[in-house]
C-alpha cells in the first residue's frame, strides 16, 4: 500500500467512527502525490465536488482553468486539494441544501490530516485559495498576504516539522461577491506565474 493509500483509509476509518450517524463522502485531494511543482489547497468541497468526489471539479473547476492557462501548467501536474474533506451545508430558508463555511470544529479535526496529506505529496510550494487555507498555516487574513510568498510550517506528527514556501491568493469565489478582486486576483496570478517560470528556467527566488 502507498503512503496516500494508508493515508486515505486511515482518514476514512477515522472520520467513519466519528460521524457513524452522519454519512458525508470524504472528497480527497487528487493529483500527483510526488513532489509536484504546486499544491492547490481550496477551502471545503462543494456540491459538485461531493457529488462526484473530486475536488475542484464544479464552478471552482471552471476557475481552475484559468488558473492553471495564466501558469502555463496542467491540472495533472498540480496536487489539489481542500482543508475541510467533507462538504459543509446546511438547509436555505426555502429548504434547499446550501454551502455554508466550514465550522471551527471541521477545521480543527481536518488540519492534522491536511499536514499529513502534505507530508506525503511534499509538493514544492503551495498556493493557498482564501481565507480558511492561509489560516490553515499562517495566523493572517488574506487580505495582507495575498500575491506574496510566505513561509508555512508543516508539522505531521511524528515527523519533524518542515517548511514550504506558500503563496496566498484570494479565493475565486469571492471575487464574484466583490468584483474590485478582480484585478488583484489577476495581478496576483501573473506574479505567481512569474515566480513559477523564473524557477523552471533554473532560478530559484522563492
Ligand atoms: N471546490 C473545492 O474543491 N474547493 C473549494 O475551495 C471550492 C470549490
Amino acid at each position: 500500500m502507498t503512503p496516500m493509500e494508508q493515508f486515505k483509509r486511515e482518514c476514512t476509518a477515522f472520520f467513519d467512527e466519528l460521524n457513524a450517524a452522519e454519512q458525508r463522502p470524504l472528497v480527497f485531494g487528487e493529483g500527483p502525490a510526488d513532489h509536484p511543482v504546486l499544491m492547490l489547497i481550496g477551502e471545503a468541497p462543494g456540491e459538485q465536488e461531493a457529488l462526484q468526489g473530486r475536488p475542484f471539479v464544479g464552478k471552482a473547476g471552471k476557475n481552475l482553468d484559468a488558473f492553471l492557462e495564466t501558469l502555463g501548467l496542467k491540472r495533472e501536474e498540480i496536487y489539489l486539494s481542500n482543508v475541510v474533506k467533507v462538504r459543509p451545508s446546511k438547509l436555505s430558508p426555502a429548504g434547499r441544501v446550501v454551502n455554508r463555511p466550514p465550522s471551527k470544529e471541521e477545521k480543527a479535526l481536518f488540519l492534522p490530516w491536511l499536514m499529513r496529506e502534505i507530508a506525503i505529496v511534499r509538493p514544492d510550494a503551495i498556493v493557498t485559495l482564501g481565507n480558511v487555507a492561509l489560516q490553515a498555516f499562517i495566523d493572517d487574513v488574506v487580505g495582507n498576504r495575498h500575491g506574496r510568498w510566505s513561509q508555512a510550517v508543516i508539522h505531521a506528527t511524528p515527523e519533524p516539522a518542515f517548511t514550504l514556501p506558500l503563496f496566498a491568493l484570494y479565493h475565486p469565489a469571492s471575487i464574484l461577491y466583490n468584483g474590485s478582486l478582480k484585478s488583484t486576483y489577476a495581478n496576483d496570478l501573473q506574479t505567481l506565474a512569474h515566480t513559477l517560470s523564473v524557477r523552471t528556467n533554473g532560478e530559484n527566488d522563492i
